[in-house]
This record gives C-alpha cells, structure tokens and sequence, in this order.
C-alpha cells in the first residue's frame, strides 16, 4: 500500500511540468527605478471622493479629510510617485478652482467620467497633503487641451516656488508658507484622444510651447514627461521623438488589458469569467513586452543614451463596470486573475528597467484595477495590492538578469509561457526573486541554477487561491492574501521550489 501511494506521488510528481532558471547574480543590469511601483489617482467615480477624501467632518476617521484606513494601507506599499488629477479630467481640470476656502471654490462638471458635479474639494494642497502623509513624490499632470500655458505656468510658480512672487504669495495666503517639491510633470494627457484630439506634429510644438514656461525654481527640478502613445501607435512616438526628444525626460505610454481587447462591445466581466478569458487576458497583458520593445527601438534611435525615460503612466485591466454601478465611474473587482496580470507587467517593465523609467498603475482606488476599494467606512485590499507589497523589494534594488526556459500554458490552439521571473538585489545584499505561474491548473516544478551566489537561506510569500475568480469582498477581505511559502530549498548551491498553479511568490535569497 504504502509503496503503491509513493508510486503514485512520485508519477505525479514526474507528470508536473518543470521551469529551469538561472538566476545571473554575477550580471548585475540597470537599478530598478523606485518609480516603477508609481499610482495614479484621477478625479473618476469614487477613487478621490469617496476613496481617499471624505472630508474633516465625516465620521470615518480621517487626517485633514483623507480617511485613516486608506493611509496606513497606502504607507505599506512605498508609493514612490502619484500621478494626479487625471487621466482626461487633467485636460478640463483648473487648478485655481481647488484652491482658497473649500466652501467658496466653484464647482464643475466632471464631463468624461459620469457627468457629475466635482466640487472642487480636493484640490493642490489636499494633494499635497496626501502626498506627504503616504510619502510619496507628486506627479501632476497638467491641462494643454482646455488650459492657457499661463494657467500651467502659474501652477508651477503656485505649487514650487519660494519668492516673493504673486503665485508663492496666494499660496500662503491659503494657508501653505513653503513651496511644496514637484518632481515630476506630465505637459497634457493622452492629447491624441481625450486631451484634445491632436496630431503628434502638432502636440509636439504645443509641447515644446508649454514646457518652456515650465519653470525650474530654486529647490526644485522637474521631470517633465511628454504625452505618448495609445498602445502601439509607433508613429507618435516617432513624431515626438523626432520633434521633441531634446525637451523632454519622458514620454508616456498608455496601454491597458482587455480580456476581449474590444474597446467597442463587452470588455469582459471582472468576476465572471471562464478559462478561456483568463488566458486572453493574460495573452493580452504580455503583449505589452512588445509595445515596450517598439518604442524603445523607436526612442534608442534618438536618444541611444537613454536619456529620456519611458513612463507608462496608465496600465492594468478595464472590465466592463461592476453591474449595477455608474458605467463612469469604471469600477471593477480585482481577483486572482488581476494579481497575475500585476505580476506580469511588472516583471516586463524591470526586465526593461533600462528605458522603463516609472509607471503607474491605473487606478488606485475604487476604479480599473485598484489597490484598495472602499464603500462608506469599509475598505479592502485588492489582491493587486498584495502583489505590490510583496514586489516593494525590488524598488530601487539592482536587476539581476535571470535566464528562463518555461513549459508553455497551452489552451486549445494557443499558449502563452507558463512561468515569468524578475530578479534583484538591494542595497542590504539581499537577493529576491519573483515568480509567477500563469498556468490556473499545473503547478510547475522550477529548479534554479544561482550564478555568482552563494545563499544560505530562502525564505518566501505567496499569493494564490484555489479559484481564478476568487477575491477580497467587504464581507471576506482576507479570501485572498499572501501567505508563507515554504517549499523553497537551497541544495549544493541550487534552489528548487514549486510553484503553485496560479500564483505569485516572491522569495528572498541570503
Ligand atoms: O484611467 C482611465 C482613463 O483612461 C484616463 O482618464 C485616460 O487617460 C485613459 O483613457
């Protein structure tokens, strides 16, 4: 009996299908830019109001208006940078209507997300102030399509400078004696589209036009990104490079995962989905490997040095609205599925870590694929949130190349490679490795080959579930969340471990 169940175990154990991975400690690559595990907060359904604001008076507990819970979950995962207010509403938004006494400032219509009132209460100095209480680097973007190069300009002196100037002036006057740091600047947003429906020639001379009152005051220096492409569109990239390479830090890319990829008809459900949308959306996601390898072959043509930075400012998953929700407001769950697609991308974009200069994540709270959702005092984290605390390692560490063969996931006449694997090194002399397994049925045996790295120990988390549409919902918020993984092991040098069907593991090397 017994010889016949190790029998069967260990023909099980032959049938799993297997990764080999060499791990190069001995090829240290680019530092992994902080800024790669950046966010993105846009004045869009409920991830300002309601998500991060609720006001000084609300009974959720709550630090000049900004809810509590919110913050301390936000502090764990070292947000380096947040892009703000938008997305398109950056292109409508007038800075001088969310400044002065919030009772006085004038309300708006929120024309692209809802068509509801915005009334203004979250404005530069509430921004500021969340950008502090997490710790994290602001990054604003501001209005070409429906601003004045004045309003950009006076925006700039409002929020950096320190003279005695009518702009530094108003802003002590609301309240706020020394000039805040903004370390990065977006000059418009998706101006091809939303941002006011421009031809790349054209955006490119309005970029060079409003960058140049974009002013550098004393204690301050901003990284100014130009607005890029809409996915694979390679001729504005071109366009722009040619045209304005020499003004800008960076230039953005937008590309988001569709598990249908039709922006037209149904996206897809976030909660409702079968094998097959899993591995389109998968497939989809890994797509943008070839979207960063584009445009970079594009920009290495003009800036061979790698200067100017890619900043793919807006990724992640867009499903059809959660049912019975305000189809503006694009909020959606986030389950397994959604820390797989996190896992991918990430690794893509510090296995590019060369160009790849920051990326934000689109969105932060309560909309697209959020960290954190909210309903009234209630909040959860995502399993996309979970991955990125358990990525904050890499932030800043230096990449370590890591050789992959991968047994493919196979369904029906396609297939995507089943593992996905970034490494890293930080300051401590830590070794961390990521993994992930996009396969939701096999685990997948990895047995790694460590060059020029002598550990001792290995120790690890991992984020998985036994359903590809599980998630963290208010009445279960912990269904999905890491746990201790134990089945690495460290044997004459080589590291063997198995990866669990649908999983995301990040171990630490010693
Ligand atoms: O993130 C949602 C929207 O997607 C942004 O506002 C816009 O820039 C993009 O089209």
């Amino acid at each position: 009996m017994l010889v016949l169940c190790l029998g069967a175990a260990l023909s099980l154990r032959a049938a799993e299908p297997a990764a080999t991975l060499t791990l190069h400690a001995d090829q240290p690559g680019a530092v992994i830019n902080r800024n790669i595990y950046g966010q993105f907060a846009e004045h869009l359904g409920t991830c300002i109001y309601g998500g991060i604001w609720v006001g000084e008076d609300s009974s959720i507990p709550n630090t000049r208006g900004i809810r509590n819970d919110v913050i301390a979950a936000l502090k764990q995962l070292h947000v380096p940078a947040l892009r703000w207010p938008g997305g398109c509403f950056a292109d409508e938004y007038h800075w001088k209507d969310g400044i002065g006494p919030r009772e006085k400032r004038p309300a708006m219509i929120n024309t692209h997300w809802g068509g509801v009132v915005e009334n203004n209460h979250f404005g530069t100095h509430e921004f500021f102030d969340l950008c502090e209480l997490i710790g994290t680097d602001a990054y604003v973007c501001g209005n070409v399509g429906s601003g004045t190069v004045q309003e950009m300009m006076e925006w700039v002196e409002y929020m950096t400078s320190n003279a005695d100037s009518p702009m530094a002036n108003l802003r002590r006057a609301n309240g706020h004696k020394e000039a805040w740091k903004v370390k990065y600047l977006a000059v418009g947003n998706e101006s091809w589209g939303c941002g006011g429906n421009m031809r790349p020639e054209y955006y490119a001379d309005e970029f060079r036009r409003y960058n140049t009152f974009v002013k550098n005051y004393p204690g301050n220096k901003i990284y100014r990104v130009a607005g890029g492409s809409n996915g694979d569109d390679v001729a504005w990239t071109e366009a722009l490079m040619a045209n304005a390479g020499k003004q800008m830090d960076g230039l953005s890319l937008h590309n988001y995962t569709l598990p249908t990829g039709n922006w037209k008809g149904s996206k897809g459900s976030a909660t409702e989905f079968d094998e097959a949308a899993w591995f389109t959306t998968l497939k989809h996601t890994l797509q943008m490997e070839d979207l960063l390898k584009k445009h970079s072959a594009i920009m290495d043509k003009y800036d061979p040095e790698k200067r100017v930075g890619l900043v793919v400012d807006e990724w992640g998953t867009w499903y059809d609205a959660t049912p019975g929700s305000n189809p503006g407001f694009l909020q959606q769950q986030n389950t397994m599925r959604d820390a797989v697609v996190a896992g991918l991308n990430l690794h893509l974009f510090q296995n590019h870590a060369d160009r790849v200069s920051m990326t934000n994540i689109a969105q932060m709270i309560n909309v697209l694929q959020a960290m954190i959702l909210t309903d009234k005092d209630k909040m959860v984290l995502t399993p996309t949130y979970h991955v990125f605390e358990m990525y904050n390692v890499h932030q800043g560490a230096t990449s370590l190349p890591v050789q992959l063969t991968t047994p493919d996931y196979v369904v029906g006449t396609e297939k995507i490679p089943a593992v996905s694997a970034a490494a890293s090194r930080d300051a401590a002399g830590k070794v961390h490795l990521s993994l992930v397994n996009a396969n939701p049925n096999t685990p997948i045996t990895v047995s790694c080959t460590l060059a020029g790295l002598t550990a001792k120990t290995v120790t690890g988390r991992v984020l998985t579930s036994s359903a590809m549409q599980d998630r963290n919902t208010f009445a279960a918020p912990d269904a999905v969340k890491p746990q201790p993984f134990t089945g690495a092991k460290l044997d004459s040098g080589k590291l063997t471990l198995t990866l669990p069907a649908k999983s995301v593991l990040i171990l630490t090397l010693e």
